[in-house]
């Protein structure tokens, strides 16, 4: 049983598999990325009751734009259809939601669905779902290196603490735990400056089939796992 003293503050997930998930079953991409809607749902509800703070997930890479278009054009529309649809739910379930990513990138209905929602949920405090969407990790930090060197005075007293205000988590806590599925074992550019000390987890389970059981294994594990953050294990102990 998972501790309700120990739960991670912030869950960053990479949701992979579902391609692989629709091609075992004779079907088109899009049939496992619709799969995965479910699977994003019920991922969601379990944050929410177990009370995780921060969810990521990454929707959408800077990468996934190489994807034909058809697959690129079925994921917005999937975005869309499902954020308008949940929007009651994650008022219902005081969920926020906000985006990190190049997102002035996306289609322009995509954008409009989730600024609309993002302003809904603005005052909800329960649970922050971060989407990650035209989102790369290299881009984040490339981004925030471009707004500092425009400020010569902030330049030369850059601390990690002033850096990381400039990066798209900005004021969002790093991920205690970075949860991986269908058996890939890459951080594909997902946040790098701010997983350098989150517990990585990998799962086979394919991203459709991913669900409460999964979600909770995984939070089992991370509750198991000694942090040392660089120090001894004495030096954790007393
Ligand atoms: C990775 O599987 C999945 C994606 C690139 C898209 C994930 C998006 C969703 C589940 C929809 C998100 C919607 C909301 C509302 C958050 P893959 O296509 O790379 O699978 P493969 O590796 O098996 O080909």
């Amino acid at each position: 049983m998972i501790t309700k003293k120990k739960i991670p503050k912030h869950i960053a997930i990479t949701m992979d598999g579902n391609g692989r998930w629709a091609k075992k079953q004779g079907k088109a991409r899009i049939f496992g990325h619709k799969n995965g809607i479910k699977a994003v749902r019920e991922t969601i509800e379990y944050a929410v009751e177990i009370g995780i703070p921060y969810l990521t997930l990454y929707a959408f890479s800077a990468e996934n734009w190489k994807r034909p278009e058809k697959e690129i054009e079925a994921l917005m529309n999937l975005l869309v259809a499902s954020i308008n649809n949940e929007t009651p739910k994650l008022m219902k379930n005081e969920i926020k939601l906000l985006t990190i990513g190049d997102t002035g990138k996306l289609p322009l209905a995509t954008q409009s669905q989730l600024e609309k929602t993002i302003t809904k949920t603005k005052e909800n405090s329960k649970l922050t779902l971060i989407l990650a969407l035209s989102y790369s990790g290299k881009w984040d930090i490339l981004n925030a290196v471009k707004k500092i060197i425009e400020n010569k005075e902030l330049n030369e007293n850059i601390t990690e603490k002033i850096f990381e205000q400039y990066l798209a988590t900005k004021n969002v806590p790093d991920p205690e735990l970075l949860i991986r599925t269908s058996g890939e074992h890459r951080v594909s550019n997902f946040l790098l400056w701010q997983i350098a000390y989150t517990e990585l987890y990998f799962t086979n389970t394919l991203w459709p089939d991913f669900g409460k059981k999964d979600l909770e294994e995984a939070i089992l594990e991370f509750q198991n796992r000694e942090r040392r953050f660089g120090k001894t294990q004495e030096q954790i102990e007393c």
